[in-house]
Formats: C-alpha cells, sequence, structure tokens
C-alpha cells in the first residue's frame, strides 16, 4: 500500500527546467534577431502568403462544354462544323481537323499485298506471313506476283492529286468554352464567365487576357500563338493543345472575385524533336452500300489539333483549426533561437567554458560515493523515493543503495 500511495504523490507533481540567464550583450542580440527572424517569416509568409490559417478544398466538381464556329475550305470542299469536328458533342476533349486524307470505294475481298515486302514467286514464299491478314496465295497483280490478302482494299486505284494544303482557315475558328465548377466542402458554384456579361458582348468578344479576360471565346490561331507555336506547321501534322481553367478562390473575400485563370500550352511539346509519333493524326470510315447490296467504304485520314480543356482548383476559407496549429508551430519555433544560441555560447564566445560550467553540473560517480558517504543522500535534496521520475525521464542522481 505505501508503494501504491508514493507512486500516486509521485505522479501528482509538476516538473520545471530551471534556466540559466546570460547577460551577454551579443547573444542577447542574436536571440533576438533570430526570433524576430522567426517571426516574420511565420507572419509573413505562412499566415499572410501561404494563407495557413485556411482551410482548402482540390476536390473541384467541373463540368465543360464547348462549341467551335467557323468556315473552312479544303478538298474542293466547304467545311462546317459538323465536317471538322470530332467528336462533335461538344465536350472537354475534341479535335479540329486540318487536314483530309481521304480514300474513296474500298471493298472488303481478297486482293493482292501492295507493298514490295509481299512480291512472291510461289505460295510457298508467302507461308511466312501466314496468319497475318495474309492467305497464303501467291497472285498476279498489276506489278507483277504478290501475296495475296484479305481486308479492305481499292476496286480501282484512280491516281488523283492529294490536296496537301491543310485548311488554313481554321486559324480563325473561334471556340466557346461553358465551364461551370462547384467547390463541394464550402457548396460555392461559379461559372467562367459573369451572368451580367450581355449576350451581344459574348457574341462579338474573343479572349484576350488584357483587355478582354471575361470572354470565353478563343480564336485558334490565338491560342496557338499563345503556346509558341506556329500555325501553319501544327495544321500540317496536327497536335495537342491544352487550356488550362485554373480557379484559385479566396472565399474569405467576396465570391465574386472567385474567377478562372486561363493558360495554354502545347501538350505533345515533348515528342516534336521526336522522329516518330510526331503530331496527332487518326483514321475514320463512312460506310455506304451499293444498288447489289455490296459494302464499300470511304477512308478518311486527318490530321487534327486536339484541345484537352483541363480544369484545376484550390479554394480556401479561414478555419479554426489549421489557424490554431499554425499559432501554435509558430510559438514553437521562436524557441528554436536558443538552439543557435546555445551553440555559440558554449562554443565560439569568449568564457564559454565558465558558461558550460554554469549550464551544466557535472557529478563524477567518485564525487558522488564522497558525499554520499559523508552525509547521505538527503543533501543531494534527492530522497530515495524520488529516484525514479515519471514524466519527464530525467535521470535522478542518487545512484543505488549499495553504493
Ligand atoms: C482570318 O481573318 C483575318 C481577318 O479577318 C483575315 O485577314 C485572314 O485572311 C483570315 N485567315 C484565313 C486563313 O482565312
Amino acid at each position: 500500500m505505501p508503494k501504491i500511495w508514493a507512486f500516486i504523490t509521485d505522479f501528482f507533481t509538476y516538473e520545471t527546467t530551471k534556466s540559466v540567464v546570460v547577460k551577454s550583450r551579443s547573444v542577447g542580440i542574436i536571440n533576438r534577431v533570430v526570433q524576430l527572424l522567426i517571426i516574420i517569416y511565420f507572419l509573413c509568409w505562412v499566415f499572410l502568403h501561404e494563407k495557413a490559417y485556411q482551410v482548402r478544398d482540390s476536390g473541384i466538381e467541373s463540368s465543360v462544354m464547348t462549341k467551335v464556329k467557323g468556315f473552312g475550305y479544303h478538298n474542293n470542299r466547304v467545311m462546317d462544323v459538323a465536317d471538322y469536328v470530332a467528336p462533335t458533342q461538344g465536350a472537354a476533349v475534341f479535335c479540329i481537323i486540318t487536314k483530309l486524307i481521304i480514300t474513296e470505294n474500298q471493298f472488303q475481298g481478297f486482293c493482292p499485298e501492295s507493298g514490295s515486302k509481299y512480291k512472291c514467286n510461289t505460295d510457298e514464299e508467302c507461308d511466312k506471313y501466314l496468319g497475318r491478314i495474309i492467305t497464303g496465295a501467291c497472285v498476279n497483280s498489276s506489278r507483277g506476283r504478290r501475296c495475296e490478302m484479305e481486308g479492305w482494299y481499292l476496286s480501282l486505284i484512280i491516281e488523283k492529286p492529294l490536296n496537301e494544303q491543310p485548311m488554313m482557315e481554321v486559324e480563325n475558328f473561334t471556340i466557346f468554352i461553358k465551364n461551370s465548377i462547384r467547390f463541394p466542402m464550402f457548396n460555392v458554384t461559379r461559372g467562367n464567365f459573369p451572368s451580367s456579361l450581355n449576350a451581344t458582348y459574348i457574341r462579338s468578344c474573343t479572349y484576350d487576357p488584357e483587355h478582354n479576360h471575361h470572354c470565353p471565346i478563343f480564336k485558334v490561331g490565338e491560342v496557338l500563338r499563345y503556346t509558341g507555336q506556329n500555325f501553319s506547321t501544327i495544321a500540317q501534322t496536327g497536335g495537342e493543345i491544352a487550356i488550362n481553367i485554373e480557379w484559385q478562390c479566396n472565399l474569405d473575400e467576396s465570391e465574386e472575385r472567385c474567377e478562372p485563370h486561363y493558360s495554354f500550352t502545347r501538350l505533345d511539346a515533348v515528342f516534336q524533336k521526336n522522329g516518330i509519333a510526331k503530331g496527332y493524326n487518326f483514321r475514320f470510315a463512312k460506310y455506304y452500300k451499293n444498288e447489289n447490296g455490296t459494302e464499300f467504304r470511304t477512308l478518311h485520314k486527318a490530321y487534327a489539333i486536339r484541345f484537352d480543356i483541363l480544369v484545376t482548383g484550390l479554394a480556401g476559407k479561414f478555419n479554426t483549426v489549421p489557424t490554431l496549429i499554425n499559432v501554435v508551430a509558430a510559438f514553437t519555433s521562436v524557441g528554436l533561437g536558443t538552439v543557435l544560441c546555445d551553440i555559440i555560447l558554449l562554443n565560439f564566445l569568449k568564457g564559454a567554458d565558465q558558461y558550460k560550467a554554469k549550464k551544466f553540473e557535472m557529478v563524477s560517480e567518485s564525487q558522488l560515493q564522497i558525499l554520499l558517504s559523508r552525509e547521505g543522500c538527503s543533501q543531494l535534496s534527492i530522497q530515495p523515493e524520488e529516484k525514479t521520475s515519471d514524466d519527464s525521464g530525467t535521470v535522478s542522481l542518487c545512484l543505488d543503495q549499495q553504493l
């Protein structure tokens, strides 16, 4: 029982550190300067610049709708939106076709392969290609004997001059972007243009970062110029452009000031120097049936500028929890000044040894033994039951009884 009682009385104690006051001007100045720097850092950078008193919401919910407008002239045809935009739904990712290579009248069936790799004299020579679309037969063709293949082929090859010139009018096409977002944590909903903008303005404006940054209509040529790309090159090979819509909102201010910021980058810029996989193109086909029911197709190889509209967002609002945590962190950090001052004080200052002697009480075992034998433990002001300290782990000075 007395042991438990002793434990309880030990437990309900408070320990505090004993301090050494150093009346040295140089260390005092260093100490205050370090503390001041830490306070300035927390006030200016952590609180004012990084807004550490706010909770953040980066889980932005976003919806994007796009609409392209303009007419172009390509392959001796007038092209409108339905001809050059793919897919047509007006999603956040869409392509504007700048160049089309069209192969008409392809039929499904058997025909000689055209590549010179497939030259042959006997069926056996074609066997090594078997398992692909090659049938294994060696047949006659206008260019000599070739391996036969199965697939889409041209019923008759019409040598027509391909229009290699891309549709230059794309430069003047416009992209209208409607973006609505919500920050679910704060239940704030915003659109990329203010509802106060009047209809005539929206119909006639084009985006300009300086004078028209509210305007949601972007000219393709301008977008490419912002990314530093040359329109005629990208129209020839295709490419991928990102339109980034960035929402940085400080909801401690008025919601009206929560506005999007647009930036433009070329996504496939890393592959520019790469020989392969340069640009952007894809193939699609349109299918028809002639009178006797045979299916044929028109194959399109499209070079296109692909636009990806990427929406990112971060909203912040005052909250007590991060404020408290950071205030505590700031106060704790002010104490860091002592670490630096201690190093200077104990190592580099005149009289460092004296300071050391004041700061650290040295007790060697032999000294202790003398003390113990002469006056007993009590003289060290350490009672036997105070040997252990529960809450701070400091080692008490009194040694075991057998000493
Ligand atoms: C684009 O528009 C400008 C101004 O209206 C015009 O001068 C230019 O010729 C147009 N570009 C093309 C490729 O049609």
